[in-house]
């Protein structure tokens, strides 16, 4: 399979991200075509897919002159994605590199959590140095990878201490997915999804042609196809928007308002995907009670996630209503009490919407609450 290249363009910030199959073998050498010349590496990943990944990747470093391979390893979950966590990265990239000429190039192999802790720290280690991304979950190549927002969950808030950071490459090593829970490709199919209903009805009609069953069974041809298409999509949104100062990154929050407020309140009990897929029905619903979306885009999109094994609603345990609500008060998109949500008008079209009553809000949770 040919290596296809989507180029993310922010000027000096500018990157390539690399989607092929069976790339691991030779990631040193891409490393070094694209100028990275570092001899010292750090590597963030967890225990599952460092037992499946990292002796490749250090062979192949080893391979293009790296001399010092260190590897690090986060909890294989949400749950690992928190202070702590991000202090003892920074610990042990102190601790192994405290010389300032040994600054070492950081490679994040593995999911969004890998990507998101690891991009933190490596933008804070002496005020920042270069880092890869190896996405090796679904979501994480087609969207957490790509863009580089980067942050740790705190204090019971989703992604609240971070910072942009972008990678200086992605590699995206599509044979690594072949390993992966079926429950987790599930969940990147649902950032998948989000893409075709808020940014592209051609994405949208390809899964609903039968695209998303290809897509579930990881068949290459459609894989790279979806995955190309995704980042590019992601691309241009970043490019207009890097720093989600303009409204136009919003849309990609689709579903994540309620979706990362039923993320925590749950306890990990739903992937990100899940919580995301649940979170669009319940945009959906607001997009709805406020006259702004028809029944049609409704119907579309709960058939979509529910052919792809995703949920649509959640078991109202006592209490998680009103946990929920609390979250959904702390999002780091509200400004000075307003809320915030991105709201499907139709197929491949959003708006954002701002000081929603918050009893409509409050209709939508209890839309996905049952
Ligand atoms: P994850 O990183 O927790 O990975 C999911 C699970 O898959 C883990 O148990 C992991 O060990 C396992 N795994 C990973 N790769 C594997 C492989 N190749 N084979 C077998 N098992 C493998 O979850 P995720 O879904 O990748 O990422 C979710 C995170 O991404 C959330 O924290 C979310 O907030 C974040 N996110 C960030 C952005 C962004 O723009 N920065 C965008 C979307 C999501
Ligand atoms: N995942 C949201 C963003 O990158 O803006």
């Amino acid at each position: 399979m040919q290596t296809s290249r989507v180029d993310v363009d922010l000027g000096s910030r500018s990157y390539p991200v690399l989607i092929g199959s069976e790339l691991v073998g030779g990631v040193g050498e891409m490393l070094r075509e694209h100028g990275l010349k570092q001899t010292n590496a750090f590597v963030v990943t967890n225990p599952q897919v460092g037992a499946l990944y990292f002796l490749a990747l250090e062979k192949a470093l080893a391979a293009a002159g790296f001399t010092r391979v260190v590897r690090h390893e986060i909890p294989a979950s949400e749950e690992g994605k928190n202070w702590d966590e991000f202090s003892a990265v920074c610990a042990a990239l102190l601790g192994n590199f405290p010389d300032t000429g040994a600054v070492p190039l950081v490679i994040l192999l593995g999911g969004g959590v890998v990507g998101d802790l690891g991009g933190f720290a490596a933008g804070v280690f002496r005020r920042g140095v270069p880092f890869v991304q190896m996405p090796t979950t679904l979501l994480a190549a087609v969207d957490s990878s790509v863009g580089g927002k980067v942050a740790v969950n705190f204090g019971g808030v989703k992604n609240i201490m971070g910072i942009f950071n972008q990678p200086r490459l992605v590699v995206c090593d599509l044979a690594l997915l072949r390993t992966l829970a079926a429950r987790e490709v599930r969940s990147g199919a649902s950032e998948i999804i989000k893409y075709g209903a808020v940014c592209s009805p051609r994405l949208f009609q390809q899964l609903e042609e039968g695209g998303l069953e290809r897509l579930l069974a990881l068949e290459p041809e459609t894989l790279t196809d979806i995955v190309a298409h995704c980042v590019r999509l992601k691309a241009r949104v970043v490019e207009q928007d890097e720093f989600d100062k303009k409204g136009i990154r919003n849309v990609l929050n689709f579903g994540h308002t309620i979706g990362h407020a039923l993320e925590l309140s749950a306890d990990y009990a739903l992937t990100h995907g899940e919580a995301i897929a649940i979170g669009m029905i319940a945009a959906t619903h607001l997009a709805q009670a406020l006259g702004k979306c028809p029944a049609g885009f409704a119907v579309r999109l709960r058939d979509l996630i529910l052919r792809a094994g995703l949920p649509v609603n959640f078991a109202a345990e006592p209490g998680l209503f009103d946990r929920v609500i609390r979250a959904l008060q702390m999002d780091k998109k509200f400004r000075e009490g307003r809320n915030v949500f991105v709201l499907p008008t139709s197929v491949g079209a959003w708006e954002q919407a701002e000081n929603v009553d918050w009893t409509l809000v409050h209709e939508a949770v209890r839309a996905v609450l049952v």
